[in-house]
């Protein structure tokens, strides 16, 4: 690492109506290291990226790249200092080609016109240099989320820009795809590149990142060497406090069984998904990504059709074609990808909170307003979800705060069984608690959950049981009293 200053943030101040998003940050990045920037969700992380990206401009501060002082005033003023940033929403357009979005802005020409031959084929070139197998000429928006974010990291890295930045980028890939990123990111620091790394994952943070600074509340806190900082000292500098109990879990005697799902298949990722679930049991649902764990419960929850196989609600069986139909059984589900599947970004935080109560109200009763200002009020304060309003529009909320409001909005619809996907993607260390705790309560007064996640530790410490998924299939499954280990559950998830 040189001690060459490759870029240099100081005394940054951004705020929004009621927010102040940054308020006197530094930050500083040597070429050749990977800086980590951590902190709770909206501590002004993403805002600080699009103040250095040229989204926002910041209403003080100064900006310095190896040394000269720049005005970032714009997306292009950016780009021509040799910055290139993978923002945590992806912006890609679906309507467009692989290539298409790859070279957007910079298209190969021939005689005037874009040459497309040429673009598909240097955009094959760069995603085969990342072993990825993705059509060039395939759509945008039939790719999975997660390929998406891969065609989005190798965007941004064809640029060869001096200054990279991943805001969130391992948020839906799987832990292949994160080893071929690290590997990607290891051969650019060794090229001189400096890169700034945002994640809420403290095991990619502690492989990865050479250093790392900390904001609070729109606060710089410090920057420390990341291997002599400890896990705990990192907490406490990001929630201000120590986090003494981070899992919540009293177990009891589950009472009868509410859902049991026989032989589900789907015809394509779910080829035969048995299990079943008690009263008042929180039930882990572990393995790969791709093994058919979202897709099975999508089928649970009407989303997609299921071929074969039985679902019993409450011992009886249960014809699910629909999520209403699902709702009907008092059923709710909590989606993986929030941005696909149901967030209104430009509705109000109320709206966003509401809108699945509503639907139950809505025939023909006026929707009363204050009833809708306490559902949402309650779930705001449920979830310590941060936001200067009801009424803020929920896309300018941080990230992991819209997680937040997603889970409250199911939640509202008091289900017996909920259903959550990854409830703690992208949420910070102190809401993931937080989370937890609500879980814990939700089942102590009669919910049955489904957690899908792929983070094992998390699996452990909050299921009554284990089920473990390959393949499309239930493989197996685990009683917490087993004292269950991972390695126990890789071996099951990667037959
Ligand atoms: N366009 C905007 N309009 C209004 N408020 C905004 C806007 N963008 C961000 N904010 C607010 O600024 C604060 C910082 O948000 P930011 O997105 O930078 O957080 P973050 O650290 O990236 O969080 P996360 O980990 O959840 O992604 C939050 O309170 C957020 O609600
Ligand atoms: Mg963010």
């Amino acid at each position: 690492m040189s001690e060459k200053i490759l870029l240099q943030m100081k005394n940054i101040h951004k705020s929004f109506p009621g927010v102040n998003a940054l308020q006197g940050v530094d930050f500083e990045l040597f070429p050749g290291e990977v800086h980590a920037l951590l902190g709770e969700n909206g501590a002004g992380k993403s805002t600080l990226i699009k103040v250095l990206g040229g989204i926002y401009i910041a209403e003080e501060g100064d900006i310095f790249i190896e040394g000269k002082k720049v005005a970032i005033d714009g997306v292009n003023a950016s780009h021509d200092n040799g910055i290139s940033i993978i923002h945590q929403e992806l912006v890609l357009v679906p309507h467009m080609t692989v290539a298409e979005n790859i070279f957007l802005g910079r298209e190969p020409l021939k005689g005037g016109f874009i040459d497309h031959e040429t673009m598909e084929r240097e955009a094959e070139k760069l995603l085969d240099d990342y072993h990825m197998s993705i059509s060039p000429a395939a759509f945008v928006k039939d790719l999975t989320i997660a390929q998406q974010q891969m065609v989005e990291i190798v965007k941004a890295i064809s640029y060869r820009s001096k200054i990279l930045v991943m805001d969130e980028p391992t948020s839906s890939i799987s832990d292949k795809e994160v080893e071929f990123l690290f590997d990607t990111m290891r051969m650019l620091v060794k090229k001189g590149v400096g890169i700034i790394y945002i994640s809420h994952k403290m095991d990619e943070l502690e492989q990865i990142c050479d250093r790392v600074t900390v904001l609070r509340d729109g606060t710089y806190v410090g920057t420390n060497v990341v291997k002599n900082t400890s896990r705990d000292q990192l907490i406490s500098m990001m929630v201000g406090r120590e986090l003494t109990k981070y899992y919540t879990r009293d177990y009891k005697e589950p009472g009868e069984v509410v859902l049991k799902c026989e032989n589900i298949t789907d015809g394509k990722m779910v080829k035969g998904a048995s299990f079943e679930l008690r009263q008042g049991e929180i039930i882990g649902f572990a393995g790969l990504v791709g093994a058919g764990r979202s897709e099975t419960m999508k089928c649970i929850f009407g989303l997609t059709p299921y071929l074969s196989g039985e679902i019993y609600v409450n011992e009886k069986p249960a014809k699910i074609r629909s999520p209403l139909d699902a709702m009907k059984y008092k059923i709710a589900l909590v989606p993986e990808d929030r941005k696909q599947e149901g967030l209104y970004p430009v509705q109000s935080v109320r709206f966003n909170s509401t809108i699945e109560v509503l639907k139950s109200f809505i025939n023909g009763i006026l929707v009363d307003q204050k009833k809708e200002e306490e559902i949402a009020g309650k779930y705001i304060e449920m979830m310590d979800t941060k936001t200067p309003s009801q009424d803020q529009l929920i896309g300018n909320l941080s990230g992991g705060n819209q997680q937040k409001v997603m889970i409250g909005r199911w939640l509202a619809t008091s289900p017996d069984i909920l259903i959550l996907d990854e409830p703690t993607r992208g949420v910070d260390v102190g809401a993931k608690s937080e989370i937890y705790a609500a879980m814990n309560e939700l089942v102590k007064e009669g919910m049955s959950i489904i957690m899908i996640s792929s983070e094992l530790p998390e699996i452990l410490n909050m299921s009554d049981r284990v089920y473990v998924m390959c393949d499309g299939k239930t493989a197996g499954c685990f009683h917490h009293s087993e004292n269950i280990t991972q390695e126990q559950i890789m071996k099951l998830a990667a037959k």
